[in-house]
């Protein structure tokens, strides 16, 4: 534990916050939510997602700051340190560890996806996308995942940019990074929303976020054939409620050892439960005004809600190719979520580097970098996965090498690594020294112990069941 007695910490509690809400607002906010919400039905997906957040996702936003300040180390060495405290397994442990590995495979992804974000912006300001049409939108898009240099390069980009900050600590680097970034994203993000509100299509978007039609949340069509056949009937379907529960994880940043890495950084007068509140409040907003920043365009252009993935980068494009001052609209948008996902991948960079960091006593500036193009190379695997790229004929149990990373970590790692921290806080922790911890008023504090002991293990438990039904039998 070499570099534990240099351990660094948060300058105020406002550097933190800002950090978490950049853990959390991330391109799980601005490019998955809405498109999420969009195959959802709208407002019954984002009333479930935000009873999700508050009454799951915020007591484990709680649970992992707290885990984090009082072990004051590296995810794997506070889980085991407080383990042994407790005189509990140093199992425990390997909570940690799956956060370790789990957050450095999705940051080895989700840095593919940032370079596209980058290399979008690029295209946007080059006038790429003036009077493009949907067929050409698509092959502007499949062209470039499929070009070897193009996404290698853009990759390295943004994992360069995430390297650069975490290599210069967490005051120097990460504090300074993200109050200037988080500022800029919140302005772009107002820009856009006022935009799209003077020229897009608002009344409908209010009326599809905010109006829930459970029906559509709650029953899909039966089957491909069926609806072929003409005899398509709907079938009631838990789907996209979990797909919500597993949103809100993500989207929180919670189970990969980030939130528990940026608690460690935290000072023993800072409120963890207010703190918490304040951060679950901040992404969901950020992720409603994602939506009312782009549904107005959607409807407006008569582009499809459930377009899915290809919403943001395949259809968004077309509308930016059309609409007044689009080039300036397009390359704000873009510009958006690459500052979005650079405050997210560094702290998804964090929780290994903290651990090596601490068990190699190396400085940090060697760490962020080996770790850092590790993940890189590792990523390399996913970008080349995509289109027709070098890779895209390798298939994983018919997945793709990027789906499959990411089926492991939101599928597997992430809820096994959120249920085992509700259990270990709930359970296996004393309650005395949680509140302690905690320092909560003692109705508060009760609140909590409840959805953290019965509730979120019950739905994370159902949802990973479900998985692992869907996968075996399905
Ligand atoms: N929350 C981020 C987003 O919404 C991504 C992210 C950062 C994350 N750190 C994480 C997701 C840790 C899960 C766990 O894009």
């Amino acid at each position: 534990m070499a570099g534990a007695a240099q351990h660094a910490h948060w300058s105020s509690r406002w550097a933190f916050i800002m950090a978490a809400v950049g853990s959390a607002v991330g391109l799980g906010n601005i490019w998955k939510f809405p498109y999420e919400a969009g195959q959802g039905g709208g407002g019954a997906f984002v009333m479930v997602y935000l009873l999700f957040v508050f009454f799951i996702g915020t007591p484990m936003l709680v649970a992992e700051l707290s885990l984090g300040r009082r072990g004051q180390l590296s995810p794997i060495g506070s889980m085991k340190k407080i383990a042994q405290e407790e005189k509990r397994s140093p199992l425990w442990g390997l909570i940690g560890w799956s956060g370790v590995v789990g957050a450095f495979i999705v940051i080895s992804f989700y840095s593919v996806v940032g370079g596209w974000t980058l290399a979008y912006m690029v295209k946007s300001a080059m006038g790429a996308f003036s009077n493009i049409d949907a067929q050409t939108a698509q092959d502007t898009f499949v062209s470039y995942i499929s070009n070897p240099v193009m996404t290698l390069v853009s990759h390295f980009a943004f994992m360069g940019i995430t390297i650069f900050i975490v290599a210069k600590g967490v005051q120097g680097g990460l504090e300074k990074a993200v109050t200037y970034l988080m500022p800029a994203l919140f302005a772009i993000l107002l820009v856009l929303v006022v935009y799209s509100g003077f020229t897009g299509d608002f009344a409908k978007t209010v009326d599809f976020l905010f109006n829930p039609d459970f029906d559509e949340l709650l029953y899909k069509a039966n089957s491909p054939e069926a609806i072929a056949a003409g005899g398509a009937t709907k079938v009631f379907s838990l789907d996209m409620v979990l797909q919500a529960l597993g949103q809100s994880f993500f989207s929180l940043s919670l189970a990969l050892g980030s939130i528990m890495t940026y608690g460690s950084y935290l000072t023993r007068d800072v409120n963890v439960g207010r703190s918490a509140l304040t951060i679950a409040a901040a992404d969901s907003s950020v992720a409603l005004m994602a939506g009312l920043a782009i549904f107005p365009i959607v409807f407006a252009y008569g582009l499809d809600v459930a377009e899915g993935g290809g919403l943001v980068f395949m259809s968004l494009p077309i509308a930016f190719g059309q609409m007044p001052f689009g080039i300036v609209v397009g390359t704000l948008f873009f510009g958006l979520l690459a500052v979005a996902a650079i405050t997210s991948s560094i702290s998804l960079l964090e929780p290994p580097v903290s651990y090596v960091e601490e068990k190699t006593g190396w400085n940090r500036r060697k760490v962020a970098i080996t770790m850092g193009v590790a993940a890189g190379v590792l990523g390399v695997l996913s970008a080349y996965s995509q289109g027709d790229n070098m890779l895209s004929s390798i298939s994983i149990f018919g997945l793709s090498i990027m789906d499959a990373k990411d089926f492991l970590t939101n599928n597997i790692i992430m809820p096994l690594g959120g249920l085992f921290t509700a259990l270990f806080v709930g359970w296996f922790v004393s309650r005395k020294a949680m509140m302690e911890e905690l320092a909560m008023e003692d109705k508060t504090f009760r609140i909590w112990y409840f959805l953290a002991r019965f509730v979120s293990p019950t739905a994370i438990g159902i949802i990973f069941i479900k998985i692992i039904y869907d996968t075996v039998v399905g």
